[in-house]
């Protein structure tokens, strides 16, 4: 048979050739397309990055025009779904209910499912861009019990998710212009980030010839853990935890403990072994919201700035080559901003869902796309005879 080589973790086998995102994890440095992240996060706005990572090049003006309008044409969802919605138990994650949602677009949307038709590929693509913010949204609305709000489409992609997420009938929420372009660029950073975990589980759903539904909610089941996308929830919920900042060197006693499974969320990566470029982009701008807000000094950003500053110094930390991660500062942000710390994942799945999709376009394309098919390392019993039950 085939020879076969074992990698647990996946750490140094290619799955894929890729024409999408670079990460070079000893310089730090992300690409999107050829494009510097920072570059992007500074002047880009994430529905052109979406058109970047979706069609492989920059827009022209009439390019982002025609494209911003077919997401804004679908961001309502099916009047349908709010019944869907209301099956859910109030109390339950909104990350549960959105990888129960976005599957079942594949039965109120089943008119975009022909992975062959190349027409429908595009309405189920533009179709998730476009509604994953209004079913974020409503998953937070409903778990809070209000009721939902609609999309506005007189608003851009950022501000008109915030405005579904914290208005109520009593009163129309303004959204600030400077935490609009703080939540884009929170989505624009977490856009894509080649092979991850979630996106290797799009692929590999996809593979099978699944469909765009069913495979963007596989990737947000995979997301979820706290080893990926959770870990901005889980990390919020270490500063909290810590508390006050005479506490932190005994959380930093057991990171560094072997014997001891805690480790500090929002601090290392697989790929970046210098500094996580997103990171550095977002770490300014906290500063700007927090100095917006007026929350500079509330008790969880004394503990991170402290948790930071000690972390970096700390010689462990150097030597594993552990950084904070974009995780660690999306937190602070939209916790500053009013979300929940169960919002914080799906705020991640809906940003990603563009990296998803253009990696599962590109899979499709692929004229060598077989399905995703890993072998194992049997370590299990030699053949043997089946026992009767009497004499076991
Ligand atoms: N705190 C303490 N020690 C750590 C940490 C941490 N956050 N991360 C790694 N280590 C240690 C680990 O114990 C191991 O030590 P040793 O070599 O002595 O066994 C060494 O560093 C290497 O760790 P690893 O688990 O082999 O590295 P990995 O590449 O498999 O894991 C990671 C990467 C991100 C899962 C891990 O660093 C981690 O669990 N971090 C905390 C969770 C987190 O913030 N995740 C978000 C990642 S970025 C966004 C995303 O992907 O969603």
């Amino acid at each position: 048979g085939n020879v076969f080589t074992y990698d647990p973790g996946f750490t140094s086998t290619a799955s894929c050739d890729s024409t999408i995102t670079f990460i070079d994890g000893d310089k730090g440095e992300l690409l999107h397309r050829g494009y510097p992240i920072d570059q992007l996060a500074e002047k880009s706005h994430y529905l052109e990055v979406c058109y970047l990572l979706l069609y492989g090049e920059l827009p022209t003006a009439d390019e982002l025009e025609d494209f911003e309008a077919r997401v804004t044409n679908h961001t309502m969802v099916h009047e349908q779904m709010h019944n869907f919605f209301r099956g859910f138990r109030r109390d339950a994650h909104p990350m549960a209910t959105m990888v129960g949602v976005v599957g079942a677009m594949s039965a109120f949307y089943h008119d975009s499912t022909d992975i062959n038709d190349e027409y429908q590929r595009e309405v189920a693509s533009v179709r998730m861009i476009a509604k994953l913010p209004t079913i974020a949204a409503m998953a937070f609305k409903y778990s809070i019990g209000q009721p939902f709000v609609y999309p506005r489409n007189d608003l851009d992609y950022a501000s008109n998710f915030l405005r579904m997420c914290f208005s109520v009938p009593a009163e129309d929420y303004e959204v600030d212009p400077i935490l609009a372009r703080a939540m884009d660029r929170i989505f624009t950073l977490h856009a894509d980030h080649e092979q991850n975990a979630s996106t290797s589980t799009v692929r590999l759903a996809g593979s099978s010839g699944a469909n765009p539904f069913a495979c963007i909610a596989a990737g947000i089941a995979c997301l979820w853990g706290p080893a990926h996308g959770g870990a901005n929830q889980a990390c919020l919920e270490m500063l909290r935890n810590i508390g006050t900042v005479d506490r932190i060197p005994e959380f930093i006693a057991r990171a560094k403990d072997k014997n001891d499974p805690f480790r500090l969320m929002g601090f290392g990566h697989r790929v970046y072994k210098n500094f996580d470029p997103r990171a550095k982009v977002l770490k300014q701008s906290a500063d700007e919201v927090l100095e917006l807000l007026g929350v500079e000094n509330n008790e969880t950003l004394k503990v991170a700035k402290e948790l930071e500053k000690i972390a970096l110094e700390d010689s462990y930390f150097a030597e594993k080559k552990l950084y904070p991660n974009v995780d660690f500062y999306s937190g602070i942000i939209l916790d500053a901003m009013g979300f929940p710390t169960s919002m914080f994942t799906p705020i991640f799945a809906l940003s990603r869902t563009v990296g998803w999709i253009s990696q599962w376009k590109e899979m499709l394309g692929d004229p060598q796309l077989k399905i995703g098919r890993p072998r194992q390392l049997y370590l299990g019993d030699t053949k043997r005879n089946y026992v009767d039950v009497e004499e076991r």
